[in-house]
């Protein structure tokens, strides 16, 4: 008798099991804007496959891009760039896809998986640029091993990387930014700081008229609260 073997997310075996989430038959049907689970990792190597109309234009993917607000929109002001939003929810990429497809954006493509494979969506050097915004802080001590950034994942993400990539980070929670200062701290031999900020609207005179794409949802509730924003800028070496 075969035995069935159940891999973890990062494993290269892992394959995405079967979802009864309503959503997922819906993005099924969605064409060439959104590609869902193992599908989203059919074009590493290959990436510009996904915008016949500009192959080789310069790539961003938003990690945790949810209903898409901010790549919607800075993928409709930057016509000769291409975008990728990656998020884990199936309704909120739904909702993206449905933003996009009104504003009729062929630049802009949806990838429903988890961030954790990356390197399997990706391959050497196809990214010009991955923001990660407000990523969950997994605040308390059972959680913390649930954190996107890691040093391990600098390291993952550094070959995914053109030559003068850049990778964008923001978070409103104290302890994550200070975590996340420690691990850029062990990847100097890769990344390089462009820039760090523990209160990025500091200088703003008014920063709660801030709009997509210059800030996300989540920020514009952190403005409105008044709490500071930090920010991480890395180029890679
Ligand atoms: C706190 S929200 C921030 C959303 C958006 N970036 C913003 O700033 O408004 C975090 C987002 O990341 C997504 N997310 C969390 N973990 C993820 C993972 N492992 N892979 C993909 N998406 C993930 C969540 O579904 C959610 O949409």
């Amino acid at each position: 008798m075969s035995e069935i073997r159940f891999f973890p997310i990062q494993h290269p075996d892992y394959r995405y099991p079967a979802s009864k989430n309503p959503y997922w038959g819906k993005l099924q049907g969605l064409g060439n804007q959104v590609y869902s689970d193992q599908q989203t990792e059919d074009f590493r190597g290959r990436i510009g496959q996904l915008f016949p109309h500009d192959p080789q234009g310069a790539l961003t993917v938003e990690i945790g891009c949810n209903a898409g607000h901010v790549i919607v929109e800075s993928a409709h002001q930057n016509p000769g760039q291409n975008f990728i939003g990656i998020d884990w929810k199936f309704k909120p990429i739904f909702r993206g896809v449905e933003k996009a497809a009104k504003k009729g954006l062929k630049n802009l493509v949806f990838f429903r998986a988890h961030a954790e494979r990356l390197a399997f969506m990706f391959g050497p050097g196809e990214l010009d640029r991955l923001n990660l915004y407000f990523p969950d802080p997994w605040a308390k001590k059972a959680q913390l091993k649930n954190r996107f950034f890691t040093a391990e994942r600098l390291k993952m993400i550094a070959p995914l990387m053109k030559s003068g990539g850049i990778f964008h980070i923001k978070t409103d929670h104290r302890g994550y930014f200070d975590w996340m200062v420690e691990a850029v701290n062990q990847s100097l031999d890769q990344w390089e700081i462009l820039s760090i900020s523990e209160d990025l609207h500091r200088h703003h005179p008014a920063p709660h008229l801030l709009d997509f794409p210059d800030v996300t949802l989540f920020e514009k509730l952190f403005i409105q609260d008044r709490l500071p924003i930090h920010e991480i800028k890395l180029k890679i070496r």
